[in-house]
């Protein structure tokens, strides 16, 4: 196992050798990258960007479980992209799949543990706010979590342990800031997405044309998608988009030391009476539609982030 790891340090000793046999026979084949993407359901096709790209199925990494979910096709991408070295995650686990929390997130641990910087975390979401419209892209401000348990109980070597140094913050709130100083800022995600990354990912979305929104991501365990009450209960708590992943890898990777920024796409209004039930294949369907799109975004995006 790689000792040197500050990363792998952090975790659990049960998951530190796991993540670690991952880790060392990625690096032995080249695996190393400035920035990660995570590409959800329907969005797996900006691996097409992606130059000089080195492929691995995950059913060949050591420890990795496959998934389920056929459209997530779940490879691991080497390349670089708009001349930046990135490590793309083409398809993820989903918590609806049913496996422990150290399956469903050792490739997010591996990813970190590969050394990135920061990650573009995607994911296909239904739109609660009712000004998106299927095919919108939306920049994750923040998430609720409602799996209603801590996406990484068991997982890390100290749960206490204070986040990473995150360096200055570009919108410091002094009200919070006095507020967490009294009781230290133990494991807090008062900043989980990075608002600078979400800054440059809106200026590359207006630099490239594409229509952008900000706002709250609720991730909920699935399959299943919302009944009307629960599209009504996630509104009033202020979420504008709603999905199945996202949430517990990016707490991960936060408290890895890597920074994430969130991009959701539209794929469907969460459903309301009235509207035809939707499928899976749906919400592929429209990924798909906006592939074009946000390969440009990306593209424009990933070197801003690395400058
Ligand atoms: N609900 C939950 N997850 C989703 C949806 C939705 O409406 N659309 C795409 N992923």
């Amino acid at each position: 196992m790689s000792e040197s790891n500050a990363r792998l340090a952090l975790l659990s000793a049960a998951w530190r050798d796991r993540v670690g046999q991952a880790v060392d026979w990625l690096v032995e084949r080249g695996y190393a990258g400035r920035i990660g993407l995570v590409l959800g359901s329907g969005l797996g096709s900006f691996v097409d960007a992606v130059e000089d790209a080195q492929m691995v199925d995950y059913g060949e990494i050591p420890g990795y479980s496959t998934t389920s979910v056929a459209e997530h096709a779940g490879r691991l991408v080497c390349g670089r992209a708009s001349g930046v070295p990135v490590i793309v995650m083409q398809g993820r686990l989903h918590p609806y799949e049913g496996m422990p929390l150290e399956e469903l997130l050792l490739p997010t641990a591996v990813l970190a543990c590969l050394g990135v910087e920061q990650a573009v975390v995607t994911n296909a979401a239904g739109g609660l706010n009712r000004y998106y419209t299927p095919g919108d892209l939306m920049v994750i401000r923040d998430q609720v979590d409602l799996h209603w348990d801590d996406a990484l109980r068991g997982l890390l070597a100290s749960p206490f342990a204070p986040l990473p140094e995150l360096g200055a913050d570009p919108t410091p709130d002094p009200g919070l800031t006095r507020k967490l100083a009294g009781i230290g800022r133990i494991g807090g995600l008062a900043r989980l997405f990075e608002p600078a990354l979400a800054r440059q990912m809106v200026e590359a979305a207006a630099e490239t044309g594409v229509p952008m929104h900000v706002g709250t991501y609720a991730s909920m365990w699935g399959p299943t998608f919302e009944t009307k009450a629960e599209i009504g209960k996630l509104r009033r708590i202020g979420c504008d988009a709603v999905g199945m992943s996202t949430a517990p890898e990016t707490v991960l990777l936060r408290r890895l030391g890597v920074a994430p920024v969130g991009l959701s796409c539209i794929t469907n209004p969460a459903r309301e009476t009235g509207q035809p039930e939707l499928s899976h294949q749906d919400v592929v369907e429209v990924g798909a539609m906006v592939r074009d799109r946000m390969a440009r975004l990306l593209l424009a995006f990933l070197p801003r982030a690395a400058n």
